[in-house]
């Protein structure tokens, strides 16, 4: 049965059959995550020919690999003779070629077959017995994204001026504008649908109850004047970037320098330095104010300030949350050290954020279980609806309004109608 997205999916509203239904789940891991671009992972992940870690496109089980002749390769971990999986732990390094534990097909780090025991057995050409790989691979900044139908256009389309300004954002963190992802990856099996996640991950209206606890364990975060001061005061913004692009910027909402690593330039006079070598004075002032950014990357990249996250689907009500601290080329180790520290707290299975999140969107899922088709079930996303603006970066409203919501819902709708 066709599902008519357009009457589920409306400007201020969706309807709740949308996170639980698994016609809706398998029209967007094909409209979204297979014919999408989608976020597989950084080029610094697997810096050495022979690098390796395992993702999924959606559903499907994937390596991404270093060849040796230094090209990221993105591949099906999935032998293309009887189907096993090739990899079955995240990462690893130093391969010359994968080899199938079933048979012992062997694939070179390119994908190609390379050598099979008992090849009389086998007639004409052995080409098509290739690992498949997706139609498309691009990178920007050392981002990875890839298009499995290869019919996307190019990234830079998806991404939009919003996207690759995000990006670059994060980038300039670094002295020398590159990411060293190679903290370790946390992933929370939490029993919501990942949608849930684009939608937390940037709401800017939960904070002061959801996250109560934070604040009252750890008086003067970050989230103090930026997110917690009372709404009118609070100068934070929602952003919509457009393309599913959405960003919760707090940038004017901090009422100090360095707000968003909780310190002062003194604590960290060498990251300092180094930052006004690397992007000159001017701009190591604003990064330094402006901190990373905290926004959603279409359709499962979260720049979580000094995280990265991945959204990983499994099934209507379950999805992975995946989580590595932001690292840095270019400084000191203890900084990189204390990134880290302050990534497990914020985001690790005992920190003060994302549990609380997971929590919520366990007891959306559940109510949302109890959803009907029949003009009940909706969930509603107008908060601000009537203060957004338009500025030179696409729609704004204030920080606690569904700006961004409603910017996640605009593209989702667009794109799963264009590719029914
Ligand atoms: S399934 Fe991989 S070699 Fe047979
Ligand atoms: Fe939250």
């Amino acid at each position: 049965m066709n599902i008519d997205y357009a009457r589920l999916v409306e400007d201020d509203r969706v309807h709740g059959g949308l996170y639980t239904d698994a016609t809706v789940f398998a029209d967007e891991m094909a409209r979204i995550f297979l014919a999408g671009w989608v976020f597989v992972g950084h080029e610094s992940e697997i810096p050495e020919a022979g690098d390796w870690v395992t993702r999924r496109l959606g559903l499907e089980p994937v390596i991404m690999v270093r060849d040796e002749g230094g090209e990221v390769r993105v591949l099906a971990n999935r032998c293309a003779h009887r189907g096993t999986q090739l990899c079955w732990q995240a990462a690893g390094g130093g391969r010359k070629s994968f080899q199938c534990s079933y048979h012992g097909w062997v694939y070179s780090l390119a994908g190609a077959l390379k050598s099979l025991p008992g090849k009389s057995g086998f007639e004409g050409p052995m080409a098509r017995l290739d690992l498949d790989r997706p139609g498309a691979v691009e990178s920007y900044r050392g981002f990875v994204f890839t298009n499995q139908t290869g019919e996307a256009g190019p990234l830079d389309a998806h991404l939009g001026a919003g996207g690759k300004l995000l990006i670059d954002r994060a980038c300039d963190m670094s002295p020398e504008g590159r990411l060293a992802i190679r903290g370790g990856w946390i992933g929370q099996r939490i029993e919501s649908n990942w949608k849930m996640w684009p939608e937390s991950d940037n709401d800017g209206y939960h904070l002061a109850v959801t996250h109560a606890s934070l604040r009252s364990a750890v008086p003067g975060t970050q989230y103090e004047a930026a997110l917690f001061s009372p709404e009118l005061d609070n100068k934070s913004v929602a952003r919509d970037h457009g393309l599913g692009h959405v960003e919760l910027d707090l940038r004017p909402g901090y009422d100090r320098e360095l707000a968003w690593l909780g310190t002062g330039r003194e604590k960290v006079a060498s990251y300092v330095a180094a930052l006004q070598q690397g992007h000159g004075t001017a701009a190591a002032d604003r990064i330094l104010w402006d901190g990373p950014p905290h926004a959603l990357i279409f359709p499962n990249l979260f720049l979580g300030e000094m995280n990265l996250a991945i959204i990983q689907p499994l099934a209507p009500a379950r999805t992975t949350h995946y989580h590595t601290p932001l690292l840095l080329d270019g400084v000191e180790p203890a900084l990189n050290e204390r990134i880290l520290r302050q990534s497990v707290a914020a985001m690790g299975p005992a920190s003060f954020l994302l549990p609380d999140d997971a929590v919520v969107a366990e007891r959306m899922q559940n109510g949302f279980a109890a959803g009907r088709q029949d003009g009940h079930g909706w969930v509603d996303l107008a908060r601000g609806r009537a203060r957004e603006r338009d500025d030179e970066q696409g729609r704004v409203g204030h920080v606690s309004d569904e700006t961004t919501n409603r910017g996640f819902w605009r593209h989702y709708r667009q794109v799963m109608e264009a590719r029914a």
